[in-house]
Formats: C-alpha cells, sequence, structure tokens
C-alpha cells in the first residue's frame, strides 16, 4: 500500500537514498531536515533518479515542534523514518551534550509529535556501535548493549526510550535499525556522501585522497586483537540499507511494540583491506600512515543479519568492490560533493 512517509534526514547520506528507494516503491515522501549536515541539492538529484520529485522538503531542526506540528498538520503522514541525528564518534567524545540534546532531544520531541498528531509508526536509525567492544561476532540483536561514547550512547538512550514508550502507548510501533557501517553510493554518481568538512568516515576520506582534496590516510591504530591489527568494521552498501528501511517498512504492522535488527552482511573488513579494495577498483594509490587509535573506537564489529531476513527476506546484495566503486563514481562526478 503506498504510503506518505516522513523522512528526518532526508537530504543525508542515508536519508536521500531511502527516499530515491520510497519513490521507486510508490510511496509519497515528505522529508524535514536542517541540512546541517547535507545539501537541498540532493534533494534534486532523488528527483533526478526516482523521475518524480519528493512531495515537499521542510528546513528544520527535528527539536522544533512548531515545525514538527507544521509538517503533520499539512501532510497526511502514515509512517515517519528518524535519520536526523549526529553520528560521528570522534566528535561525540569532544561535545557529548550535543549528541544528547540532539539525538535524544530530537527523538523525543518527534515522537511527542507523532504522538500529537494520531501517527504512530516510526522506523528509527539506530547503530551498532551500541554493542560497544565486543567480545564475541558476529553480533545478534541479543548480543548486549555495552556503549562506549556518547554516540553509540545517545542511540542506546533513543533505544530504550522507544522500548518503553512501546510499553505504555500500545498503538506505538517501532523498528529499530542497527546499522552497521553504511558506505558507497548511488550507482548513478548523482546521490553520496558528501560530509561537511573533513570527514570522519573512512569512506568519505579515500575517496577524498583519491580526488587530491586530501593528503593522507591516518590509519587510527594498528594494534588491536584483529588478523591485520587495524578496526575491523561490517561495511554495508547505502542502497542495501535503503532497501533495508522499505523492508521495515512494508513490515512494521507485522506485530506490536519495538523491535531490533541488525543491519549489516556478517561479513568484517579491516582498514588495510579496505583501503586495498579502494586502491584496486579506483586505480588510485592511498597513501597513508598509523597513527594511535582514535578515542572511543572499537576492534570489530560485525553483524549477524539473518533475523532480518528470516522476518523480512532482506539481506545485503552487494560487496565491499561496490561500495568503493560506487563512492569513487560518486566523488569523481561530483569532485566538489554537491557545492556547485
Ligand atoms: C561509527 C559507529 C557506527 C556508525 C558510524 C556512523 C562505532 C564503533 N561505530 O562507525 O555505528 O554507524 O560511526 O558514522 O561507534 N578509520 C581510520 N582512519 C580514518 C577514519 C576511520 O583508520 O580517518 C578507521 C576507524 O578507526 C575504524 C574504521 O576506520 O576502524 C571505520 O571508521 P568510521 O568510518 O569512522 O566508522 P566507525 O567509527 O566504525
Amino acid at each position: 500500500m503506498p504510503q506518505t512517509v516522513l523522512v528526518t534526514g532526508g537530504a543525508g547520506f542515508i536519508g536521500s537514498h531511502t527516499c530515491v528507494d520510497l519513490l521507486h516503491s510508490g510511496h509519497e515522501v515528505v522529508v524535514l531536515d536542517d541540512h546541517s549536515n547535507s545539501a537541498p541539492e540532493a534533494l534534486e538529484r532523488i528527483a533526478k533518479i526516482a523521475g518524480r520529485p519528493i512531495a515537499a522538503a521542510h528546513v528544520a531542526d527535528v527539536r522544533d515542534r512548531r515545525a514538527l506540528d507544521a509538517v503533520f498538520t499539512s501532510h497526511p503522514i502514515d509512517a515517519v523514518i528518524h535519520f536526523a541525528a549526529k553520528k560521528a564518534v570522534g566528535e561525540s567524545v569532544q561535545i557529548p551534550l550535543a549528541y544528547y540534546d540532539i539525538n535524544v532531544g530530537g527523538t523525543t520531541a518527534l515522537v511527542a509529535a507523532m504522538h500529537d498528531h494520531g501517527v504512530h509508526r516510526l522506523v528509527f536509525s539506530s547503530s551498532c556501535s551500541i554493542y560497544g567492544d565486543a567480545t564475541t561476532v558476529p553480533l545478534t540483536e541479543e548480543s548486549p548493549a555495552a556503549p562506549k561514547n556518547p554516540y553509540a550512547m545517545s542511540k542506546w538512550t533513543c533505544e530504550q526510550i522507544l522500548a518503553d514508550l512501546c510499553r505504555h502507548v500500545p498503538e506505538l510501533r517501532v523498528l529499530a535499525l542497527r546499522y552497521f557501517n553504511p558506505a558507497g553510493a548511488h550507482p548513478s554518481g548523482l546521490l553520496g556522501e558528501d560530509p561537511h568538512g573533513v570527514p570522519n568516515n573512512i569512506m568519505p576520506f579515500l575517496t577524498q585522497i583519491a580526488v587530491g582534496r586530501r593528503d593522507e590516510l591516518s590509519v587510527f591504530g594498528d594494534d588491536y586483537p584483529t588478523a591485520d591489527g587495524t578496526g575491523v568494521r561490517d561495511y554495508l552498501h547505502v542502497v542495501d540499507v535503503a532497501e533495508g528501511h522499505r523492508a521495515a517498512l512494508d513490515h512494521i504492522d507485522d506485530g506490536p511494540g519495538m523491535r531490533t535488527f541488525n543491519l549489516g552482511t556478517g561479513r568484517g573488513a579491516s582498514v588495510l583491506e579496505l583501503v586495498r579494495t579502494f586502491e584496486e577498483v579506483s586505480g588510485r594509490s592511498i597513501p597513508y600512515h598509523v597513527t594511535a587509535r582514535r578515542p572511543g573506537d572499537v576492534a570489530e564489529l560485525v553483524a549477524d543479519p539473518a533475523k532480518a531476513a528470516a522476518a523480512w527476506g532482506w539481506s545485503a546484495r552487494r560487496d565491499l568492490a561496490a561500495m568503493c566503486r560506487d563512492a569513487w563514481n560518486f566523488q569523481q562526478q561530483n569532485p566538489s560533493g554537491y557545492a556547485p
């Protein structure tokens, strides 16, 4: 059934790819985004790829109750996908209060507005970082939460608030999706990751080196208890992540209350393996040097993605080489990102 979906953070990296997938699937899309880490241009690109535009774009902070009320009053919203949040681990250690204010305060403002306007379906962007320093991988949804930095703690706090709300508000349905490491770009080269300032995440850092905007990669530690000593992550193509959101939306009425799902591939790659794969795919060499560990980082995070596969038939279909190829394609076609 086509629905009208509010996508907060819809101009951002994962949000924009999800908007494309929703439009392709026949849904109407309303975006709320303050463009603090995104560009309005992404919304034009979404329309170009999907062949039709989103229904409306509201430029506002997700904590702004009046703006939220205006959105819910002017559109017949059936469900909400909530991406709008801050997401840099290192930064969260520097400015933890901003992470609690925006990530937790944004979520409670949004859910309060949903409640006031009779909207009860929410897909929430959570993170594998809530598992902290995993003692066993792969991680299932039953693995204990042990957030190691304010970013992760903010996501875990939101999950707990949402789970508790679901106990008290029987009509509320929440699917929390714990992403592992989204990377890559739309294969068209029109949409991709374009962080403001110095990239925090590794893939945009690699593409910016390859295109000549940065000199070399700092590899944050080579003394982790992993095969080559560098951090291991479960990188996941952003189009697979987008498809995961559509699958979640299709199944949100399967049951009441709050349910959590990992979105990952089940396969880990080290920093050095990622660098090698990127070099092979792009034909560019990536100079790097090893520096100290980054505060808040953990050794290894790899998903057990079986639950989403069993519940929704969703699994990641694109590999690390595809992530590198598509990220590089986006960067080559947009050397300065979305900036004109
Ligand atoms: C973190 C979160 C993840 C979240 C993501 C959102 C943790 C453990 N993970 O991912 O849940 O979805 O942010 O942005 O909190 N690296 C370098 N040099 C760099 C940048 C990164 O060596 O310049 C290394 C990191 O140490 C890590 C890997 O590359 O081992 C990936 O880092 P990054 O892309 O920043 O993602 P996470 O920190 O894993």
